[in-house]
């Protein structure tokens, strides 16, 4: 961990690392790809100062790790080869996390935009800087997914057609939140033209045919330790969202996330893995029975390929709207916090909040926190995460009031209840 950063006065680490615990995922996918032989992923674990992998250790054996290795790899390497046969020559990495990507297109002649969370561009971009051989194709920017504004402000200066992609992300993000990342990239499609590519959807069923194939059928309970160190590490309980195939049943999720996307005006190919599948280095740490099972296996997986649907008279309501933008007003007096938010509480803003309530507890002790919502217009899992952290720090708990009707949609499905006229709070045992 960068120890700069975490003391630097402008950035709380802490309250970033609490609000967006999901950030940790990056840098386990870094230990994977190092472990897997991916070029350059040992220098860039070297500069995150994770020689000792720490990120793994709650992998207690070996072939989960190689499992999961495996896996990334395959992501890797495929994503990279089909950005490159994309046709499009400006790669948005949405979210670029801490991997090799920037180098490896940039080597081919690529232009790399990498987005992701403060969290990770602070420590990860001046990393990539460093170590690059071409840092002028390179930008890094600081977004939030769900959060228009920002996705559009780091594009502003581009003005050829992108192509996004989107590794290892959308399984985080609850229904709303899926649904306002399409619809963000949907609407930079529309501006800049091009396509988005992922192999997001059907993650949960790469991850079961390649322990089957690889390590045969008792290795499904590896593949749990997987998927429940995944949800510790992001503090997300069942990375399961409409736009992630459910295993058990295939033609009726595909028909889900199909519809969701048409929804938006995309229209999607599937691209099959195994007809794409680049040669890959963690093969010399296979059978090759492992290797042949493997590649059959992959025969059954597709990546996700999404363009505009020109044949759909697509009209998005949302593009006419503009944010507020983000703000907070404060007051504290015998005990009682009382704030006045506006705009959306994302990634971005909660950490935010987080810092000013622990600011003023420091300073005096906090009872009760009174949020005024009315310009409050959206609030993300990260948003919920700091009221839950605010609740659970003051005796009488956190108040909401005057919440509007998408919010409270979205803190009825999180543990609030109603308890006056649009007042809320959390239920004893959220
Ligand atoms: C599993 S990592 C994947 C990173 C990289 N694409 C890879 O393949 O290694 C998940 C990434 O999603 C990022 N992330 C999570 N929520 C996000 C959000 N709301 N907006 C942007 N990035 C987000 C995290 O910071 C993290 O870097």
């Amino acid at each position: 961990m960068n120890e700069e950063l975490k003391m630097s006065n402008d950035f709380n680490y802490s309250a970033q690392a609490r609000t967006n615990p999901v950030f940790q995922t990056a840098k386990t996918a870094v230990c994977l790809m190092a472990r897997a032989g991916i070029p350059d992923a040992d220098k860039i674990l070297h500069c995150l100062k994770l020689d000792d992998n720490q990120p793994l250790k709650s992998m207690t054996d070996s072939d989960t790790i190689l499992g999961n290795a495996i896996v990334v790899e395959t992501k890797y390497r495929t994503m990279c080869s089909l950005i490159e046969n994309s046709g499009y020559h400006t790669c948005v990495d949405l979210p670029c996390g801490c991997t090799p990507k920037a180098l490896h297109l940039t080597e081919k002649g690529f232009r790399f935009i990498g987005m992701d969370l403060p969290i990770i561009v602070r420590e990860f971009a001046p990393i990539i800087n460093s170590i690059a051989t071409h840092p002028n194709a390179i930008t890094f920017c600081e977004v939030d997914a769900t959060n228009y504004e920002s996705l559009e402000q780091a594009l502003r200066d581009i003005d050829e057609p992108i192509c996004i992609s989107t590794e290892g992300m959308l399984m985080y993000f609850s229904d709303d939140e899926v649904d306002a990342v399409i619809s963000n990239i949907r609407r930079l499609l529309e501006i800049h033209g091009g396509c988005w590519i992922t192999p997001d959807p059907e993650i949960k069923l790469q991850f079961m045919l390649t322990f089957h194939s690889v390590f045969g059928e008792s290795s499904v309970r590896n593949l749990e330790k997987t998927g429940s160190t995944a949800s510790k590490q992001s503090d997300v309980a069942n990375l399961f969202n409409s736009f992630i195939l459910n295993v058990e049943n295939l033609s009726d999720s595909i028909k889900t996330a199909e519809n969701l996307l048409r929804s938006h005006g995309l229209k999607v190919e599937r691209i099959n893995l195994a007809e794409n599948l680049p040669e890959l280095s963690v093969y010399r740490q296979l059978t090759s029975a492992q290797i042949k099972q493997f590649k059959d296996a992959m025969q059954q997986c597709h990546y996700w390929l999404m363009t505009l649907d020109e044949s759909q008279n697509f009209q998005d309501n949302v593009t006419v709207q503009k944010n507020l933008p983000f703000e907070m007003k404060y007051t504290f007096e015998n005990g009682v916090l009382q704030m006045t938010l506006r705009g959306r509480m994302d990634s971005i803003s909660a950490p935010n909040i987080l810092t000013t309530f622990e600011k003023e507890k420091l300073s005096d002790n906090i009872d009760e926190v009174k949020i005024d919502c009315s310009e409050l217009e959206y609030i993300s899992s990260a948003g919920i995460r700091v009221f839950f952290d605010i609740h659970k720090n003051c005796n009488k708990g956190l108040v909401l009031f005057n919440v509007n009707l998408s919010v409270t949609k979205i803190l009825l499905n999180k543990g609030f209840t109603e308890f006056g006229v649009n007042k809320w709070k959390l239920s004893k045992n959220f």
